[in-house]
């Protein structure tokens, strides 16, 4: 079992690195690379800007059912980090790993409040229930962070990886409640995404100054695997979000198994 994880990993990453190098700027610079992530473009691509605007019921609830793999077990792979960081910079991760378990309020889990969610959108908050629906774009960005929180030797891709989240989640968030709220949703379906919206604008702050600030003055050696974090997450959430668009601009859908209200599968 180990065995094969090791080699699964290896492959995994091997082909990461791969193409994060593809990109051609060389790792190393973590300001430039934030700066580019707080950019957030007059008109983006992906999921949520499509939804936003033009997206339908059933493609909502089918991004719903593909991000419950990571949602419904939110914050759980970046808690392994903790025991990886030191000094102010694990003080400031747990703080912000503590909004996520919805600060000592169970009710307010951002896993709990995803499966409220679904259940809302008659979806099934089971974790692992889309499973064997998903491609491999989906499980991609979710074994990322499982590989990086399972190694001390890649805690600072952990780390970049948590920080492309926080950083980016809160204008895609506020998207996707314009999406329910055009499609209008149960408001009760809305609560997740609404919670992040501001949450992750802290969020946001706490990564950069209190946990990438630190790490680095303690570490600065750890710099260009915070920057492959943040670009591994970058590229494969852009791989995620193509796999849907080229789907949803065809009429079909992005899961392997169809929900019901999807358009029937046309074959070609
Ligand atoms: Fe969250
Ligand atoms: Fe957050």
């Amino acid at each position: 079992m180990l065995t094969g994880r090791v080699a699964a990993e290896r492959r995994f990453l091997y082909a990461l690195r791969a193409d994060v190098a593809a990109s051609g700027e060389p790792l190393g610079d973590v300001d430039a690379e934030i700066g580019a992530l707080l950019l957030e473009p007059v008109e983006g691509r992906g999921p949520s800007w499509h939804l936003s605007t033009d997206g339908e019921r059933w493609q909502v609830r089918e991004y719903v059912a593909h991000r419950s793999l990571y949602h419904l077990k939110e914050a759980d792979p970046q808690a392994w980090v903790i025991p990886r960081l030191d000094g102010p910079a694990k003080a400031a991760l747990v703080t912000v790993e503590h909004d996520e378990y919805g600060a000592g309020d169970p009710d307010r889990m951002h896993a709990r409040l995803f499966a409220d969610m679904m259940r809302v959108l008659d979806l099934d908050d089971r974790y692992g229930a889309y499973l064997d629906a998903a491609p491999a774009e989906t499980l991609a960005e979710v074994n990322l962070m499982s590989l990086c929180g399972l190694h001390r030797a890649l805690r600072g891709a952990l780390v970049g990886q948590f920080a492309a989240v926080e950083l980016t989640s809160s204008p895609g968030s506020d998207r996707l409640v314009r999406a329910m709220r055009r499609l209008r949703l149960p408001e009760a379906a809305v609560e997740f995404y609404a919670e992040h919206v501001e949450a992750d604008a802290v969020h946001e702050q706490l990564v950069r100054r209190g946990v990438i600030a630190p790490l680095l003055a303690a570490e600065p050696a750890l710099a260009r695997d915070v920057v492959f974090g943040i670009r591994a997450s970058g590229f494969l959430a852009d791989r995620f979000g193509d796999r849907l668009l080229a789907r949803w601009t065809r009429g079909r859908p992005s899961l392997l198994h169809p929900l019901p209200d999807a358009p029937r599968q046309v074959p070609g």
